[in-house]
């Protein structure tokens, strides 16, 4: 069986970290692909000559030549540039844009029948765009946020709770701005609600509301908080790790379940607009939205995110994109 190619476009931080666990989880051949001369061709290097201590066989190649991306089986985005302390993700709304468009021409010319998978932020709207360009079917574009704000929510609790992470299941829908919605009402350890073990603990429905309120809010701005920490960039291993899972689960076809940014077709009442909802990724890419029935106030916070999604979309426009 041939292996699977596996095209990263952007060999930043999240890009030479995705490389290097593409490799080592032995998922398919690598190829690292950026606009800056020699940065990719390094980092793969780099990563090769570590294959016989972490015993892989996959081949890893750097490139600033989109006919090097030809056939891959999957294309993972991550060019364009992160946030500095004090940005939103929307402030990155031009810049990105116009990197997002000759990216996505390159990926339509040269992995037609590839899976696409874009971090690059404002991400919604960056997923917009890129399926816009490209013209892809909408099941073959997919934008990660949900499954890294779910790990971020479901660290929180693991945290707060003294439990395995392992075992705490967490969803994180809407846009991946502050808007996104962490659904409360879901998240569990091993089935056991996360709600009813802080009553526990606390002892008191008043603190263990005002805890679960605190992890929510932590989560909404999670990102930040890392950008605030780092100073020079955004975060990065947990987005990569994100992505890794989302394209393992399509090249292994494991149809996960996962929270991502998709297509909406009237899903959750939305038409024509990616928002971030669970749904079944698999060799097919994006097989399933799975709906939930969300209460009053979960469906408010949902129409907020979509709305602040949608304004985003708007803007781009305006912008001529
Ligand atoms: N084509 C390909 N690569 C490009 C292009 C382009 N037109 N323009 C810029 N790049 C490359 C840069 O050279 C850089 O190496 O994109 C890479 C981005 O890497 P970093 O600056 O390290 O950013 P990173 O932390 O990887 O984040 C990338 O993901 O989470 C989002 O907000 C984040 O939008 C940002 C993106």
């Amino acid at each position: 069986m041939a292996r699977k190619k596996i095209a990263l476009i952007g060999g930043g931080q999240i890009g030479g970290v995705m490389a290097q666990l593409f490799a080592t989880r032995q998922l398919g051949d690598v190829v690292l692909f950026d606009i800056v001369e020699g940065l990719p061709q390094g980092k793969t290097l780099d990563i090769h000559e570590a294959s016989r201590i972490d015993r892989f066989d996959m081949n890893l190649k750097g490139t600033n030549d989109y006919k090097d991306i030809d056939n891959a089986d999957i294309v993972i985005i991550t060019a364009g540039i992160p946030r500095k302390p004090g940005m939103s993700r929307e402030d990155l709304l031009t810049t990105n844009a116009k990197i997002m468009t000759s990216v996505a021409n390159g990926v339509k010319e040269h992995a037609p029948n590839s899976i696409a998978i874009i971090i690059s932020n404002p991400l919604d709207t960056m997923v917009t765009l890129f399926q816009k360009v490209t013209g892809f079917p909408t099941n073959r574009v997919i934008g990660q946020a949900g499954v890294l704000d779910s790990s971020r929510f479901s660290s929180f609790i693991a945290w707060e709770l003294g439990v395995s992470v392992q075992d705490v299941n967490a969803m994180v829908l809407g846009g991946h701005g502050d808007s996104m919605v962490p659904l409360l009402r879901y998240a569990n350890v091993n089935g056991v609600p996360v709600i009813e073990m802080l009553e526990r603990k606390y002892g008191d429905v008043a603190k263990a509301k005002e805890v679960m309120d605190a992890m929510v809010e932590r989560t909404k701005k999670a990102g930040g908080e890392v950008v605030g920490l780092l100073k020079t960039g955004s975060a990065f291993y947990s987005p990569a790790s994100a992505a890794t899972t989302m394209a393992k689960s399509i090249l292994l076809d494991e149809k996960r379940l996962l929270p991502c940014s998709v297509y909406l077709n009237g899903e959750y009442g939305v038409k024509g607009y990616f928002v971030g909802v669970p749904a079944v990724l698999g060799e097919n890419g994006v097989e399933r939205v799975v709906e939930l029935t969300l209460n009053d106030e979960e469906q408010a916070a949902f129409d907020n995110s979509v709305a602040a999604v949608k304004n985003s979309v708007a803007n781009l426009e305006k912008l001529g994109f």
